[in-house]
């Protein structure tokens, strides 16, 4: 017997709302459509379609590879397997970003390990007069970084390469920012939840979790202006670790600013003037 949108929403084995974001996706609509429409007798081609994503979500594949998409400070990023999933904590590298750069006319941005691309794609939206170059060592992750900057109207350089060596010349910055791996390679975590369908590249550094901070914050002096800021995002128990990293970098006025769970998530300081 046809059931109808209000049936399959009430009987999926799924949280409602990813069932209802699995039937927007099917039919294209939003979700005052669906709530509108909760009557309508969804037709066979479209009942198997949904069918078929519920499957993969059963199965425990991560509902914004399903769906293709994210949303990330009041943006909609495309995903895909080959790039980390946006997450919420990451908002507070982008704040933190853009207050370092906040008094300055034209500065040059350095996003490491973009991924999608949300960083380096949000600061360059918010601050358009910003020359911002994005970089990773996945070639996979920078496609899909390049079609969000085309279909968000962002304008950004992108290199591909390992951190600093990625074709970086003799630019100067006055902000470098990463989000890179810093989960710890005996995590248990890795094989488990959604973490299992992410790239491990994008995830652990394949060693203690600290490694590509330490490159990131040793290298950092070569490519800053004097006076210039490293912002970078780590693990909830890696603050003082890293804090301990940029003093011995060379940074001053090193401080760890906490996510909205209190959090010491982003660690940032400043090259001397
Ligand atoms: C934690 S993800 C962050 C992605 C994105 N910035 C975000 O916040 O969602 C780390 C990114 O660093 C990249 N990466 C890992 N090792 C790298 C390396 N040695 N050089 C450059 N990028 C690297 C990965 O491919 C991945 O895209």
């Amino acid at each position: 017997m046809a059931r109808s949108l209000r049936d399959w929403l009430a009987h999926s084995p799924l949280p409602h709302l990813e069932s209802r974001l699995l039937w927007q996706q099917v039919l294209g609509v939003s979700r005052t459509w669906l709530i509108t429409h909760d009557a309508d007798l969804p037709d066979a081609g479209q009942a198997a379609a949904y069918q078929a994503l519920e499957a993969r979500r059963l199965a425990g594949e991560p509902i914004a590879y399903i769906l293709g998409y994210r949303e990330f400070w009041g943006r909609n990023f495309h995903v895909s397997p080959a790039v980390l999933i946006p997450r919420p904590d990451t908002e507070l590298l982008v704040e933190c970003g853009l207050q370092a750069i906040a008094g300055l006319p034209s500065p040059q941005v350095l996003d490491l390990g973009t991924g999608s691309g949300i960083v380096a794609i949000s600061m360059a939206l918010d601050r358009p007069d910003a020359r911002v170059r994005a970089t990773d060592c996945s070639l996979a992750a920078l496609a899909v970084a390049e079609m969000n900057a085309r279909a968000l109207g962002a304008k950004l350089l992108f290199s591909h390469g390992n951190w600093y060596d990625s074709q970086l010349g003799s630019e100067q910055y006055d902000l470098i920012v990463s989000n890179p791996p810093y989960i710890d390679s005996q995590d248990t975590h890795l094989v488990q939840g959604d973490l299992r369908f992410e790239p491990q590249g994008a995830l652990t550094d394949g060693a203690d979790g600290l490694s590509d901070l330490h490159r990131i914050a040793q290298g950092a002096a070569a490519y800053l202006r004097s006076g210039g800021v490293l912002c970078v995002e780590h693990g909830w128990d890696q603050a003082a670790a890293v804090r301990a990293l940029f003093q011995s970098s060379g940074f001053s006025d090193v401080a760890s600013l906490r996510d909205l769970a209190g959090i010491e998530r982003v660690t940032w300081g400043r090259l001397p003037a």
